[in-house]
């Protein structure tokens, strides 16, 4: 039998720490909760990313009464920003969210789609998805996407 362990680098920081790009990115994130549409879970959340020319992008989740049918605000910020940008890398992410009364306070998280759609941009571009999770507490750093999705399923796995 051989053990292995998988250890993540990221940072926990506090928003004067960012440089000027990521500040904007995490504030167009904040903004973009407020173009949620969220009547069932009342949770919107707001997501902005930046692609490789600099030019940004942002989402925000989208539900629908056949509740299946809604999408996350990350892959509605990917999907966008893929559809008019194919040829640019995605290079950052930020996530933002807003319950009933204000922002969390702790960051949330992506789903385990969000992260599966982030995993097949850092295989497309060959690049790293550096990831931001906005809470008022503070924001998490990640380096990239297999961070987040270790073991994950991508193109490679099936050659
Ligand atoms: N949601 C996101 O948009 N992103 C996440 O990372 C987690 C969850 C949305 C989906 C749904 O509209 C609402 O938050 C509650 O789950």
């Amino acid at each position: 039998m051989k053990e292995f362990k998988k250890e993540i680098a990221y940072r926990f920081v506090q928003i004067e720490e960012l440089d000027k790009e990521d500040t904007e990115l995490v504030e167009l994130a904040k903004k973009a909760t407020r173009h949620a549409y969220a009547p069932y879970s009342h949770f919107s959340v707001g997501a902005a990313l930046r692609l490789a020319d600099g030019t940004t992008v942002i989402g925000a989740n989208q539900e629908n009464a056949a509740y299946p049918s809604g999408l996350c605000a990350e892959r509605t910020a990917i999907f966008a920003a893929q559809a008019q940008h194919p040829e640019l890398a995605i290079t950052t992410l930020v996530i933002a969210a807003c319950n009933e009364k204000n922002f969390t306070e702790n960051p949330i998280s992506p789903c385990g789609a969000c992260r599966q759609v982030m995993l097949e941009i850092e295989e497309r571009y060959h690049t790293d998805l550096r990831v931001l999770l906005y809470g008022m507490n503070g924001i998490y750093i990640i380096n990239n996407v297999r961070d987040l999705l270790p073991f994950g399923f991508e193109d490679s796995s099936m050659h």
